[in-house]
């Protein structure tokens, strides 16, 4: 075996020797290729040699360096690779075994209520039906007989969102439920019979009114729907929410632009802390004309009557909750307590 034959298997042979000492690797590298290694002073000799000699030798050593430059770059490699392995087997971590806490999670009241309110009303036949929180003001007003400039807007302080939607009507979060009823009677056939739950909007805040509310709309109209039939629903719906058939509702003339005539749903407990008090729980009344029309329906053949019902206010009566803002300080006290 020739010189550099020999240095390149002595190099290989030092640098497989150093186990895990990253500094042990680079005074072995210095051997070889520092300012004083063994292949500089080889290079260095090169001055002596004639040229064609210079060019031949220096080829030679040339070879040898990369081959030493290789192994060392694998050594380093390697380890590096066994340090990452022990590192992860040092640090592995058992997923199998049980977290520390163990901290149940619970439903919030308010869609407790909302998750009741839609069993009940598929087990009367009704759709439960979803749309989006940020409406355009052509669904959420005009279509519901509240044309622009209109002083009936006013009745809902709203968040006008920048921008317009994809047919340039301006936006809004949607300040109740009812939009889902231009949606929904657009993209079905009568006899349309559905509840439509989901959050809502308005500029309002106190004890009874939070800026971020959740409804429940429900509209049926067919052919022959009457306020006959919105009484049977209703009372049937309260009857079912409160588990009571100690309880009596009223329908108490109203205002609302969808609906003609209008009323407010109020309930009365035969027995309990609120006995005999009138609670108001919902807007409601026999879908307008105009409104009809605007689902594409001929107001001449279709009939019926919505409502509109705070799910707030529902959760506050059954569980007796005086003060609305309870349910959005996520204090774990209260929450705990319907869970
Ligand atoms: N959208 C009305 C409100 O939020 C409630 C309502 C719904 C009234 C449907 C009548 C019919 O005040």
């Amino acid at each position: 075996m020739d010189s550099l034959e020999q240095l390149v298997a002595s190099a290989v042979q030092d640098f497989d020797a150093v186990k895990d000492d990253a500094a042990a690797l680079e005074n072995a590298k210095a051997k070889y290729l520092g300012k004083t290694g063994q292949i500089t002073e080889l290079m260095k000799g090169l001055g002596k040699l004639d040229p064609e000699a210079r060019k031949a030798q220096g080829a030679l050593i040339n070879a040898a360096k990369g081959r030493i430059e290789a192994a060392l770059t694998a050594r380093r490699d390697a380890l590096a690779d066994a340090q990452m392995q022990a590192r992860l087997n040092a640090e592995a971590i058992d997923v199998s075994l049980p977290g520390r806490g163990r901290a149940g999670g619970g439903i919030h009241p308010v869609m407790r209520t909302w998750e009741r309110v839609e069993a009940i009303f598929r087990s009367i036949g009704f759709d439960v039906a979803d749309g989006p929180e940020i409406e355009n003001d052509w669904t959420n007003f005009t279509a519901l007989n509240s044309p622009e400039n209109h002083p009936a807007r006013s009745m809902q302080d709203t968040f006008y969102i920048e921008g317009n939607d994809s047919e340039g009507k301006p936006l809004l979060l949607r300040t109740h439920t009812s939009p889902m009823q231009v949606r929904y009677a657009r993209s079905h056939t009568p006899p349309i019979k559905v509840i439509a739950p989901g959050r809502t909007y308005r500029v309002d805040s106190d004890a009874t009114h939070s800026p971020m509310f959740h409804q429940v709309e429900g509209l049926w109209i067919a052919e022959n729907i009457s306020f006959a039939d919105l009484k049977g629903v209703y009372l049937n719906f309260v009857k079912a929410f409160f588990e009571t058939d100690d309880l009596q509702v009223r329908f108490r003339p109203s205002y609302f632009p969808f609906t003609e005539p209008s009323a407010e749903i109020d309930i009365a407990f035969g027995s309990g802390p609120l006995k005999g008090r009138w609670l108001e729980i919902s807007g409601s009344g026999q879908v307008h004309p105009s409104v009809v029309r605007n689902f594409g329906l001929d107001p001449e053949k279709y009939i019926g009557f919505a409502f509109g019902s705070g799910l707030e206010r529902l959760t506050m009566l059954r569980y007796g909750v005086s003060d609305l803002r309870l349910f959005y300080e996520g204090d774990l006290r209260f929450l705990k307590q319907f869970n």
